[in-house]
């Protein structure tokens, strides 16, 4: 159960008006708590519990919009809850008091960055093709891919009979077994960045996110989170200029 709040709090949380304007209204005998007219200032009430009209319609609460940037471990799962029992990402959300649902996916052995949040209009966002939001990985692959592999991969190729948007490819360091190679897509097919590299010959060895956009992981700690603000939320939207869809 939420904690008690002072009705005006709850009403401007809830986007009726600023607090001292919500004063006013409940002075002028607009707001009811529970059927009955509240012109006590300062009454406090139970959001989710109790019934508040404004003017005889009811007003919800809204939790507040949290954001959260988390550097996924190994091992983790990014559902709610997991019948096999493996530990969700959630649980490495200390101090967080809202319910915050990760924005998409990331498979059980990728690490880095996640975002997770309450927000459900901007996870929509993020997630519909329509945005192309940008995801960079670094991707350990076995062996060393070919040019014309990795130009294959930045044009485009065919998983399941579609034919995945262009990509950006950039190779960072050659081992001498596997090859570290960045790589900046802006769709979200399951498993895509495995599915790309599997379809070349050259399979994953390692995956992590490192960035959405320009939000990046920087030096955030596996494990560690942090709270974003509305200019990181902005960065999650910067597309990379060689990869921006012509309309
Ligand atoms: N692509 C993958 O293959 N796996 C992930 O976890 C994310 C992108």
């Amino acid at each position: 159960m939420e904690p008690p709040v002072r009705l005006q709090k709850f009403l401007a949380m809830a986007g009726i008006a600023s607090r001292r304007k919500a004063e006013g209204y409940i002075a002028a005998g607009r707001v009811t708590v529970d059927g009955k007219i509240s012109t006590a200032m300062g009454q406090q009430i139970i959001p989710g519990k109790q019934t508040i009209l404004f003017d005889n319609k009811k007003v919800e609460a809204k939790e507040k919009p949290v954001y959260i940037l988390l550097n996924k471990p190994k091992g983790y799962v990014t559902t709610l809850s997991d019948p096999q029992g493996r530990p969700i990402v959630t649980s490495l959300l200390h101090g967080i008091q809202e319910r915050v649902f990760p924005v998409g996916r990331l498979d059980l052995d990728t690490t880095g960055a996640l975002l997770l949040t309450n927000d459900g209009e901007l996870t929509q966002n993020i997630l519909h093709p329509k945005f192309e939001v940008h995801k960079t990985y670094e991707a350990q692959v076995k062996g060393h891919p070919s040019h014309a592999a990795i130009r294959a991969l930045e044009n485009g190729i065919f998983l399941e009979n579609k034919k995945t948007a262009p990509a950006q490819l950039r190779i960072k360091r050659k081992n001498k077994r596997n090859t570290l190679i960045i790589i900046t897509i802006h769709e979200g097919r399951k498993r895509q960045v495995k599915k790309m590299f599997q379809a070349i010959g050259h399979p994953v060895q390692s995956l992590k996110r490192l960035a959405y956009g320009k939000l990046e992981l920087g030096n955030l700690q596996e494990g560690k989170f942090k709270l974003l603000h509305q200019k990181d939320i902005k960065m999650i939207f910067f597309k990379e200029k060689a990869l921006q869809t012509k309309r």
